[in-house]
Order: C-alpha cells, then structure tokens, then sequence
C-alpha cells in the first residue's frame, strides 16, 4: 500500500493487515485491519507508533519509501501492546533514535516487553509538548484506553490527533480516509470495534472527551492507528464515542441461545414473538452461527439480553458460558435481561444462566423459562410472555431516559 501524505509533511506509513478476521484472539475482524503509523517531516524527524513484529520489514520500505530510516530522530510510542509497538526492537536496531518518547506506564512497560533498560526512554504526561522545529506535540495521557499506557498525541500547528486505537475500525481497504468510503459501514465497524474493546473504559472515555474540550483542542483530522482516518466527519466520530459511552437506553433486544435438539431454539423464536409483539426491535443470534464479538456489536445498541440454553452435564452448552465470560468482561450498563432453557432430566441450566446474568450486573426478570423437553403450546406461550415482560422492562428504561 502506498504511503499517504494525510497533511502537510506528515504521512501515513502504516501496513494493511488484508487477511486477518481474528483480532487480537478475542475479536472477529472480518474485514481485516490497518496497522497505522506516521511519520512527521519537521527539523526532527519523527515516527509514531509502528506495526507488528511480523511487518517491520514492510513497515522499513515504507518510510524508505520517503527518507532512510536512520534518518529518523524521534520515536513517539503511544501504546506498547505489539500490534503497534512490536517492531519496536527492529527499529531501535535500525534508527538508534535520539529520543524515545512514551507515557510513564509506557516506559515501565516497554521495560517489561522489550527488557532494554538502555533505549533512550522519555516518559511524558498530560500537559507536556516538545518541539520538533516547525511543529509541536503536545501528549495527553488516556490511561485505560485502552492500556495503562496509552496516550494521545496532539499536533496543534496541524489540529491532527493522533489517537492511538481510539476512534479506530478494523477495515483493511485502500482507502485512507473517512471521506473515501461508505459513511454507513465505517460508523458500524466503529461501534462494533468500540463494543469488543474499548466498551469497559467507557468512563474514560467520556473523561478524556471532556479534557479534549476543556483543553480546547482544535481537531480537523483524526488518525487512529487502525482503520480509516477522520478528517469530513471529526464531530459525528466524537459524539458516537460520547454516545457508545453513554450507552443510552434503546428499543431492542438480543436473544443468544445454543441448542442441540432445537427445543431452546423453539423457546428463543416464542420470546422473540413476545418482544416484537411489544414493538421492541429484537435480534436471535444462535451462538454456533454468530461469533460472541458479533453478539457484542449488535448489543451496542440494545438494552435487553436474552440468553438460553439447554442443560447438558448439569452444566450449560459451551458456547453460552463462553458468550457469557466475554459479555461480563466487557461490563455493558443499563441492561436488562431473562434466561430460558429446556433440560431432559437435571435442568440446572436456567439457575446458572440467571446466576450469570445477574453477576454481569444485568437487571434480570426471574425466573425466566425452562421446558421440560420439547416446549409445548402452554410453554411457548410462557416464553411469549417473557418476551412480553422483558419488552416492558426496556421500555420503562427508554421512557425514563426520554
Ligand atoms: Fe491496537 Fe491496544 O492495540
């Protein structure tokens, strides 16, 4: 891919990750991803950020595309996790660069990932800036995120930020900018990216936003460091981040189950019935057909979660507990919620997943439904009413919000 003047002397050598659909382990990224760095030329020549172990040496014809890598004076590291830190030790190796600036975390932890106590580290903090002749960066720590570490870099003669993984997407396309692509699907892949990574910190990320304003940064481009960069629709990317942090109450709901003989699917399809009958917008994901990153974006924007499953070794199916452990470590607010399960003899799943629920801080209407076996009328017309119930309850939720 070739390098991209985004303004002035300040480009974008970063690498298009085309064929990766598993993000980080956890997340599906099936539209591949952008690993961005940028290079400033100024009186100091300086990197920001670089890319995976795996590409440095793409990441090398890169900026030699522009200059000789040794030509290079600053190092700019906002955030050590390896995807944007790992040719970390290829380029100190290449550049011997003069300076190495990070946040105070950042330098304990490229400590930890690299063990080189001699790079020439320079910890910054909130309200520090250093000069690179023509330009300045001014560096904004935003501790959680998503990293202890991570920071923003701020380039006031150009308004570019450059965020580091907020306000990221993972899109791989040839296209650099916001303005290149379909508005539609970027601001989905913000949300869906938002919803799997950042959604935790979201106090944070409604803290920074405020500093951002309190410092009057005046912002025309945004550069994340995946996905497409920000410069026609600056406002509409820093208020859907408000919005995902604000994590409004929404109309909809998301039912998630597993089955095995079709009954709790039976039962997913009837609490559904229930939900729409109310007018609230539902969802029915079965957990074999959609990734539990998937089940996480579509729960971007509703309040209620319904999940099932059948009992099996007086447990739950795996994919359920799995969705579960994912949802819970990604701490969603204001939600509302039931479970159903059918079971042939022990039926301890509907209890488990009640107990799940509530430990994810999920306003749960008990006690849910469980069918012995095959849900006959009288039982699928119980699951209706849950449905019913669960609309009611995200519907109390978007009046008092209104
Ligand atoms: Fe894109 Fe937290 O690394």
């Amino acid at each position: 891919m070739p390098v991209t003047e985004i303004k002035k002397d300040i480009y974008w050598v970063g690498i298009v990750d085309w064929n990766i659909h598993d993000f980080h382990g956890y997340s599906k990224s099936p539209q591949g991803t952008t690993y961005n760095a940028y290079l400033v030329i100024d009186d100091k020549i300086t990197l920001f950020d670089s890319v995976p172990a795996k590409f440095q040496m793409d990441l090398y014809h890169q900026v030699r595309s522009i200059i000789p890598l040794e030509k290079i004076d600053y190092i700019v590291c906002n955030h050590i996790e390896p995807d944007h830190a790992g040719a970390m030790p290829f380029l100190m190796e290449k550049i011997r660069p003069e300076k190495v600036f990070c946040s105070k975390m950042g330098h304990r932890m490229l400590l930890d990932h690299f063990h080189q106590p001699d790079w020439p580290y320079h910890p910054v903090q909130t309200g520090d800036s250093i000069s690179l002749g023509k330009r300045t960066v001014q560096f904004l720590e935003t501790r959680m995120l998503h990293w202890p570490d991570s920071m923003f870099s701020y380039i006031p003669e150009d308004r570019l930020l450059i965020s580091n993984d907020a306000f990221g997407q993972n899109i791989a396309s040839s296209e650099r900018f916001d303005d290149e692509i379909d508005l539609a699907m970027l601001m989905a892949a913000s949300s869906h990216y938002y919803h799997n990574i950042v959604l935790p910190y979201s106090q944070r990320v409604t803290a920074v936003l405020d500093e951002v304003e309190k410092l009057g940064l005046q912002i025309d481009m945004i550069a994340p460091d995946h996905g497409i960069i920000w410069r026609s629709n600056v406002p509409l990317i820093l208020q859907a981040y408000r919005d995902y942090a604000t994590q409004k109450p929404n109309a909809k709901a998301v039912i998630v189950y597993d089955t095995m003989w079709h009954s709790t699917e039976k039962m997913a399809k009837a609490i559904a019935e229930g939900l729409m009958e109310e007018g609230v917008a539902v969802k029915i994901m079965h957990l074999k057909q959609y990734h539990h990153s998937d089940v996480m974006g579509e729960l971007a924007d509703a309040t209620g979660i319904i999940c099932g499953s059948p009992t099996h070794n007086n447990g739950i199916l795996p994919l359920v507990a799995d969705f579960l452990t994912y949802m819970k470590g990604l701490r969603p607010v204001g939600r509302v919620g039931a479970a159903f399960a059918s079971f042939g003899w022990s039926g301890e799943s509907l209890n488990i997943l009640n107990d799940w629920l509530k430990s994810a801080k999920i306003e749960v209407i008990e006690p849910g439904v469980k069918s012995k076996n095959v849900p006959d009328h009288a039982k699928l017309a119980e699951c209706k009413d849950l449905g019913r119930q669960v609309a009611m309850a995200i519907k109390a939720k978007v009046a008092a919000d209104a």
